[in-house]
This record gives structure tokens, C-alpha cells and sequence, in this order.
């Protein structure tokens, strides 16, 4: 069984271009069913053409997002087969964005009315075009002749950068749905958990090369229970607050809106004030109380 598979997961059909026409293909011919069938002529038609672009452009995204460490927790044929298909499963969302890049250009172009009175924000707008350019330069650079453009350090930081920027928009849009706008369906939930669950995994590769490399450099060490106990408490804290955030969000608008200090943030920076990612910056800083780290002399698990 375990032969068959990870020889399936090796046929031209699974991988590379084979790949990305399986998924992309598929998710065309929705698009063109789904036009046949809607009422472009409004703004509520064409709206929801970009609603259902983006539902099929962010699963391959979270998991382009999550490759690199599922590999590293799980090395198994699956996961190997996941990360040498990361590039075109990023070409998926990609294209699938293309889409939703036409729906919008739609919108603003054929339904500006309703564009500037239902959906125009300018700070969304900031948002919607950095990941644009972040998803133009990742896509351009994903090719040979791209990717000579630039040296090596500066295209992981591009693409780093980039997945982070993007997998922050759609994990903060579910966030919302789910916290603040109060009529969320399941789709919503899912994708805002699986969205959780693909940062989580990030974090959690992180945290065993670290142990890891601290326990090549020290063998059997682990944190300072002080610092372990804080960290656990963090992470609890944090998962906690990522699932009640309507139970907080109120409070937080009250503290992190409306001030003279707040008022350019609020109207041009991206994602502020990151209500969705605090409670993520609590699991992380836990994590990394948690986890021992090599080179500091700490408490030997052993208690010695
Ligand atoms: C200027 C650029 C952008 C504009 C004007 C724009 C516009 C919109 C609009 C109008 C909707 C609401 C559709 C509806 O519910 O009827 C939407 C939803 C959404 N957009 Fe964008 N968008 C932009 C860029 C992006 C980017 C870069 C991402 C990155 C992943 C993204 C992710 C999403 C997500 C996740 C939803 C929610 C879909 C759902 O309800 O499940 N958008 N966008």
C-alpha cells in the first residue's frame, strides 16, 4: 500500500505542470459555470464571482504556506511530495487570483458605484494591492529568468515575505468574518481554523529544529521551568484567545481605535492593529519561553 502510494505520488499527473492543470483546470471551468449562471450586470453578481474565486485560491495557499513544515514534522512520502510541488501549488493560487484580479477589475471598472459604496476602503485597498504585488513579484520569480533578477537572499525574503503578507490577508479576513461581521458559515470557520492550524504548523517546526539544535548543542536540556511554565500558560492563553475573539474584539477596539496616535495606522498600515495575530503573538512568544534554546546554560532535564 505504501509503495502504491508514494509511486502515485510520483506520476507526471501529481506533479508539477500535471499538477497544477489538475487543480487549475477544474477550478476555470467552475469559474465559467458559475458566470453562466450569475447576474453580472450587478455589483452583488460580480461580488460574489470574487467571493468564490478567492474560496478556491485560498486552500493552496495554506498549504503552500504550511509545505516546508509539514516536512520537517511529518517526513513521510505525502509530505515530501507536498514540498517538491510548493512552486506549483503556489501557481494554483495564483491563478485562481487571476480570477479574482478579473472580478475585481470588473467591480471597479463595470460597478464602481457600487464598488465605492460597499466595498471601497482605502486602507483594504492598500492591503488588496500589497498582496497583488507581493502575488505579481512571487509569480515572476518563480520562473528561471525571474528568479535570476534577483540574489538569492533577497528572493527568500521576497517570498517569505510575500506568503506571510497574503496567508495575514485571508486568515484576518475569516477572522473577521467570524469575530466581528457575526453571520459567518461554516466555510468561514473552517477557513479560518485551517488557516490557524497552517501558521500553527509553522510554529511548531520552528520550535523542534530549535530544541533540536539546542540539544545538539547541550543533549537533554531544557528550558528554565520558570520560563517553561510562562511559556505554557502563553500558549494556552493564546490558543484560547484565538477561538473566543468576539469575546475580546469589543475591549480591543476600545484600547487600539480612535486615538491621535492611531489615526495614520488606522488609515493606511496594513492589517492594524492586528487584532487576528495577537492572540498568535501570544503562542508564539510562549513557544519561545517554552523551548529550549542552545548556547544558554539552562536547567539540565535530567536535573542535574
Ligand atoms: C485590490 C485588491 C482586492 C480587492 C478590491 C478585493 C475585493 C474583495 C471583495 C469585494 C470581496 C468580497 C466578496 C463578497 O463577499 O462578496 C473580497 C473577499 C475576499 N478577498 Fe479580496 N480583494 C482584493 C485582494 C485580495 C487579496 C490579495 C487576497 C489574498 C489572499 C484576498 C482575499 C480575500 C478573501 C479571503 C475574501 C473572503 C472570501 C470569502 O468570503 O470567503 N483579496 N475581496
Amino acid at each position: 500500500m505504501r509503495d502504491f502510494r508514494s509511486g502515485m505520488l510520483k506520476s507526471r499527473a501529481l506533479n508539477g505542470w500535471g499538477l497544477f492543470w489538475l487543480i487549475t483546470a477544474p477550478i476555470s471551468l467552475a469559474m465559467l459555470m458559475a458566470m453562466a449562471v450569475s447576474d453580472l450586470t450587478s455589483g452583488e453578481g460580480v461580488s460574489a464571482m470574487i467571493q468564490l474565486s478567492v474560496r478556491c485560491a485560498v486552500p493552496w495557499l495554506y498549504l503552500a504556506f504550511a509545505a516546508s513544515s509539514i516536512q520537517t514534522l511529518f517526513p513521510r512520502s505525502f509530505s515530501r511530495w507536498l514540498l517538491r510541488n510548493r512552486k506549483f501549488l503556489g501557481l494554483c493560487f495564483a491563478a485562481a487570483m487571476a480570477w479574482q484580479g478579473l472580478f475585481i477589475l470588473w467591480l471597479v471598472l463595470g460597478h464602481t458605484d457600487y464598488y465605492v459604496k460597499e466595498v471601497y476602503v482605502l486602507r483594504d485597498l492598500i492591503e488588496g494591492l500589497g498582496g497583488y504585488l507581493f502575488l505579481l513579484a512571487m509569480t515572476a520569480t518563480s520562473f528561471p529568468k525571474g528568479r535570476k533578477l534577483l540574489k538569492p537572499k533577497a528572493w527568500r525574503r521576497l517570498h517569505l515575505g510575500g506568503i506571510y503578507f497574503l496567508w495575514a490577508y485571508a486568515f484576518s479576513v475569516y477572522w473577521w468574518a467570524l469575530n466581528y461581521y457575526g453571520n459567518p458559515v461554516p466555510l468561514d470557520h473552517a477557513l479560518y481554523w485551517t488557516g490557524l492550524g497552517a501558521w500553527a504548523l509553522r510554529m511548531a517546526a520552528w520550535s523542534r529544529k530549535r530544541r533540536q539544535a539546542a540539544w545538539k548543542a547541550s543533549p537533554g536540556i531544557g528550558a528554565q521551568p520558570l520560563a517553561k511554565t510562562v511559556g505554557a500558560v502563553l500558549i494556552a492563553a493564546g490558543l484560547v484567545a484565538a477561538g473566543a475573539g468576539s469575546a475580546w474584539q469589543g475591549m480591543a477596539e476600545t484600547v487600539l481605535y480612535g486615538h491621535s496616535i492611531t489615526q495614520i495606522p488606522e488609515l493606511y498600515l496594513p492589517y492594524w492593529p492586528f487584532e487576528p495575530f495577537l492572540p498568535l503573538a501570544a503562542i508564539a512568544l510562549g513557544a519561545f519561553l517554552f523551548v529550549p534554546r542552545g548556547g544558554v546554560v539552562q536547567a539540565r532535564a535530567a536535573g542535574a
